[in-house]
C-alpha cells in the first residue's frame, strides 16, 4: 500500500467511533419519522430519502468498524466469551459488592457489551443492505422486519453503553 492511502486508512480508522456515533444517531433520532415500507417511493419524504442514502453510509462504517475490532486480535477483547475466558467480568461482579463499578478497556463487562453492540450494528447494516437489494419484492418486507428489530435491539445497547459511558466519567472524575 502507497504511503499516502495508508495514512489515510489510519486516520479513518481512528475516527471510526465518533462517526458510527455522529451516523447511528442521526438514524435513530429520525427514524420515528420514517414510513417507507417495501420500497422508496417517488414521492419520499426528505427523511425517508435521508435514512435510506445516509443509512447506507453508516452501514458501511459500522460494518468498518467491526472489522477493525475482530483485526490483530481485538476480538479477545470484545468476544472474551468466545474463548470461555470469564475471568474479568467475574471479577467485575464481585467488586460491584465493595461499591466499585467496573472499568473500560480489558475483557470486562463494557467490552462484551461493546462487542454485543458491534455484532448489532452489522446487523442493522446488513439487514439494511439487503433490503435496499430486494427493494419493492415481497422479501424486501421481510428483510424491513428483521432491520427493525436488530435496529430496537440496537437502540437498547446505546441506552446502556451510554450509562456505562457516564460510569466512566464519574470513574475518571472520582480518581482524578
Ligand atoms: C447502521 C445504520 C442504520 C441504523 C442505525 C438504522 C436504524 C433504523 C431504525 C431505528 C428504524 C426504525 C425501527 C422501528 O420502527 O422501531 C429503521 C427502520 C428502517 N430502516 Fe434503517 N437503519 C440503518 C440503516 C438502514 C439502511 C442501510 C437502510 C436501507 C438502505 C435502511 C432502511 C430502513 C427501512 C426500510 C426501515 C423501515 C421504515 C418503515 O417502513 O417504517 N436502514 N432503521
Ligand atoms: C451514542 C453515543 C456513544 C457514546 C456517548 C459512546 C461512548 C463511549 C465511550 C466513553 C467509550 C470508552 C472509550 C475509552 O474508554 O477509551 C466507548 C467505547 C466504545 N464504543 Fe462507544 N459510544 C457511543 C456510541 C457507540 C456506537 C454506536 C457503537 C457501535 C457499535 C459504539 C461502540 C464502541 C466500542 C466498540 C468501544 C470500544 C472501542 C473503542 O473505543 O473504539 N459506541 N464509547
Amino acid at each position: 500500500m502507497s504511503q499516502k492511502l495508508s495514512t489515510f486508512v489510519r486516520a479513518i480508522a481512528e475516527k471510526l467511533h465518533v462517526i458510527v456515533i455522529t451516523l447511528s444517531v442521526f438514524l435513530v433520532v429520525t427514524s420515528p419519522w420514517i414510513i417507507i415500507g417495501r420500497r422508496l417511493r417517488s414521492n419520499a419524504s426528505i427523511w425517508d430519502n435521508l435514512h435510506v442514502y445516509v443509512g447506507l453510509i453508516a452501514a458501511v462504517f459500522g460494518l468498518l468498524f467491526l472489522i477493525k475490532n475482530v483485526l490483530n486480535s481485538h476480538w479477545r477483547q470484545f468476544f472474551p466469551w468466545l474463548s470461555l475466558d470469564f475471568s474479568q467480568c467475574v471479577d467485575e461482579i464481585k467488586q460491584l459488592k465493595h461499591g466499585k463499578l467496573p472499568s473500560s478497556g480489558g475483557k470486562g463487562i463494557f467490552s462484551v457489551v461493546e462487542g454485543i453492540g458491534l455484532v448489532l450494528m452489522a446487523l442493522v447494516s446488513i439487514t439494511g443492505i439487503v433490503w435496499f437489494m430486494t427493494q419493492g419484492s415481497s422479501d424486501a418486507l421481510v428483510w424491513r422486519k428483521y432491520h427493525i428489530l436488530f435496529a430496537q435491539g440496537f437502540v437498547g445497547f446505546l441506552a446502556i453503553h451510554i450509562v456505562f459511558a457516564m460510569f466512566h466519567i464519574i470513574d475518571m472524575v472520582r480518581n482524578s
